[in-house]
């Protein structure tokens, strides 16, 4: 059975977005970090992120925090070269909205600039600031709350967050501050289920979860979890659909070994010389031989 339905026409505005969370249509959304994963995940789903994550999934780095405007920046644009129907997300990487507005304005709209609908960045009460202050540029903002990867040190690691009774209130009272700064929507990231599901009915505003259990309002995995292209430890709340490292690696091999025993390139794969040469470079006899 095939999931993937014609690729549908209408591009995913904001306004869009909006209607269909509105429906009670549960929102998709999956990171792409070049034209590849952008055309193969862009017919399926509603949101593109180019996530900070691309530092640990694509670039080697143990977490985020390396991750630059230049990197997004690059990354961005080969995801937006593909115009994408779905609504594309930036994601704004560490430092680069904790430095003063102006300089957050700048990155942020420079986004905007390179083809992105929306930005995204970490952070509860501390962010109001920049919100808002992005938001009266005309920068929809999505927020982040929960096990927020850039906070990595403050966390002591990757570990779920709101287990205790005053990070649980405090995230439901950061998730309200952010709708009321402006923003658009909320990735809930690594949060015990039901305490997603009480952000979730006390918003008006849709909630984007991962590891945040089935009450939000839609879900976003990484591309390369969800294909199974990452090796290593792999998160309680990744579900792989494809054994995708695998299965690419079995190919490589397939045509290594091919290579090797020459099978490959089989005439069909070769160019054929035209009429007439072949007496031509049979008779022709190399320079310096005598
Ligand atoms: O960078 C990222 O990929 C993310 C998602 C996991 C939400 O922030």
């Amino acid at each position: 059975m095939s999931y993937i339905s014609e690729r549908p026409v209408e591009r995913i505005t904001l306004p869009v977005l909006q209607r269909w969370s509105q429906e009670g249509r549960r929102i998709v959304m999956t990171t792409a970090y070049d034209a590849v994963t952008a055309r193969i995940a862009d017919p399926i789903v509603d949101v593109i992120l180019v996530g900070d994550s691309v530092g640990n999934v694509c670039l080697g780095l143990d977490n985020t925090l390396p991750v630059s405007m230049a990197m997004m920046n690059h990354h961005l644009d080969a995801v937006a070269r593909t115009k994408p129907r779905a609504l594309l997300v930036a994601d704004m990487p560490f430092l680069s909205f904790h430095l003063g507005v102006e300089e957050t304005i700048r990155n942020a709209g420079g986004f905007l600039q390179r083809g992105a609908d929306a930005v995204k960045l970490e952070g509860g009460a501390k962010r109001v600031q920049m919100i808002r202050a992005l938001v009266d540029c005309e920068i929809p903002v999505m927020g982040h709350l929960g096990l927020t990867p850039q906070s990595v040190n403050i966390m002591g690691g990757f570990k779920v967050q709101g287990r205790k009774a005053d990070d649980a209130l405090c995230l439901l009272d950061d998730a309200q501050r952010l709708q009321e700064a402006g923003c658009f929507a909320l990735v809930l990231e690594g949060i015990p289920a039901e305490l997603a599901a009480r952000a979730t009915e006390s918003l008006s505003i849709p909630t984007i979860g991962i590891g945040a259990g089935a009450s939000c309002s839609g879900q976003v995995l990484v591309f390369h979890d969800v294909l199974g292209l990452t090796e290593g430890h792999r998160p309680k709340f990744v579900r792989a659909y494809s054994t995708g490292f695998q299965l690419l690696q079995d190919a490589l091999a397939h045509w290594a070994a091919d290579v090797r025993n020459g099978a490959f390139p089989a005439s069909e794969e070769s160019y054929g010389l035209p009429e007439g040469l072949n007496d031509a470079i049979t008779n022709w006899t190399p320079f310096n031989s005598n």
